[in-house]
């Protein structure tokens, strides 16, 4: 095997589209993101020639409380030099069932028999599985811009079309209805409704914010029926948006099922979870093999995730994060209204926050801004016109003057470029 040169940025960018992924590769090099990451700390990123990045995409949401915490560092090196990294599924796990009694004690209402994997897809995968079985239908009702992953099942329940096409046929039986649109929802739940999923607060869609009173009409349809509720926290739950779970924001509603990952690995490790109530999970009584996972619950993961649960419950963020998100979405939308040909809408709850451009493309040119003063960001992955802030929850107010101050210069060194572009679609979409 010849020797891997690790060398200029050029040969890793080179490597990486030969290697990996050569579309991805492009958009890297137009962005101006062919660095390579080296390290990071909090909210910061560093590269390998020590340029630091104020990282305000956050690894798409999963840094909740800044890269490298030190107590969760603290937690999992000593659990891989005094435990194990992984079981041997033979034997009873500590780890996991305290990780698993931790979450029946955050979670809402009944919730409280977990089942692990090892990421958000594989949360909802099991979610739809355990509907279905223990509501013996196959109808699924989900929400037209959802995400919910990648897997086939996943797929099936997300809402965008480009990702789902090319691999249909899909699962049979999932009916997709307007996000928001209680009434839609309820004329689309009937007899044959194993479960409706939906995100509470609409990630990937483009940071959509359900109205008030939502989720307890889409409770009240899934008790009409006997259909399950399956509310995924994958990118709202681990306090991104204030409370613990975004569910919370509706007391008194209590899903069946919730799912969560990204952020309740602590940054460190991959870990997901769905959380059960009793009735929904007693199928495991006489099925308890049905649905496996080899990696799933391992116990470096599960006691990361404790320990980043009770960082949390500790930080006590509810209400940092409600503020700081408040004052920062004003302060976008100060910026926004001096750029109304770059920015449509700012919106967003908790640290959870979108910018809504007026074009695709224009999102990419304040995204390469934005890089180029060195702060990073992501595009929604269902809706390509919406840049989204998913900052550590402990942001620093001097991060988010950082982060503003750029946003501002980028609006304004993308509001010339732009104008030539506008002018561009208005002439296609005109002809
Ligand atoms: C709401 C939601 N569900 C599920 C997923 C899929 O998670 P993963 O990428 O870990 O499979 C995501 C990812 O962004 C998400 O935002």
């Amino acid at each position: 095997m010849g020797e891997i040169a690790i060398g200029a940025e050029e040969d890793l960018l080179a490597r990486f589209g030969r290697y990996m992924n050569p579309g991805l590769a492009r958009s890297f090099s137009f962005m101006g993101l062919a660095r390579p990451e080296v390290r990071a700390e909090g909210a910061w990123v560093w590269d390998g020639e020590g340029e630091r990045y104020l990282d305000f995409g956050a690894g798409y949401g999963v840094q909740v409380v800044g890269y490298r915490h030190p107590r969760l560092v603290a937690a999992a090196v000593r659990q891989l030099e005094t435990g194990m990294a992984l079981g041997s599924r033979v034997l009873l796990s500590q780890p996991a069932v305290d990780l698993a009694q931790r979450l029946a004690e955050c979670t809402p209402g009944e919730l409280e028999r977990s089942f692990f994997v090892n990421s958000g897809a594989e949360a909802v995968e099991a979610a739809v599985k355990f509907a279905r079985l223990s509501t013996g239908r196959a109808g699924i009702v989900a929400t037209l811009g959802a995400y919910h992953g990648k897997t086939m099942g996943a797929l099936s329940v997300s809402g965008r079309r480009v990702y789902r096409e090319p691999f249909e046929p899909l699962l049979p039986g999932v009916r997709h209805v307007p996000f928001g649109d209680a009434a839609a929802l309820e004329a689309a739940v009937d007899e044959g409704t194993a479960a409706v999923i939906v995100e509470p607060v609409q990630g990937e869609g483009g940071v959509i914010v359900p109205p008030d009173g939502y989720l307890a009409r889409v409770r009240a349809a899934c008790d009409r029926v006997g259909a399950r509720m399956i509310v995924d926290e994958v990118q709202t739950g681990m306090g991104r948006t204030g409370p613990l779970w975004a569910v919370e924001h509706e007391p008194g509603v209590v899903p069946d099922y919730l799912c969560a990952a990204k952020g309740l690995g602590g940054g460190l490790v991959p870990i997901g979870a769905v959380v059960g109530t009793p009735a929904a999970t007693a199928f495991l009584d006489r099925m308890p093999l049905i649905h496996t996972s080899t990696f799933g619950g391992g116990p470096l993961a599960c006691t990361v995730a404790s320990a980043t649960l009770d960082l949390l419950r500790e930080l006590d963020l509810g209400e940092r994060v409600a503020a700081v998100g408040a004052r920062a979405r004003s302060r976008l939308e100060a910026l926004a209204a001096r750029h109304p040909s770059l920015v449509r809408e700012v919106r967003g709850r908790g640290l959870m926050l979108a910018v809504e451009v007026t074009a695709p493309g224009v999102a990419g040119m304040v995204m390469a801004q934005l890089f180029a003063r060195r702060v990073l960001v992501a595009h929604t992955l269902n809706n390509e016109r919406v840049l989204r802030l998913l900052p550590p929850l402990t942001v620093t107010d001097e991060e988010m003057e950082i982060a503003l101050a750029a946003f501002d210069a980028a609006f304004a060194a993308t509001a010339d470029e732009a104008a030539d572009l506008l002018v561009g679609e208005g002439e296609a979409a005109d002809a």
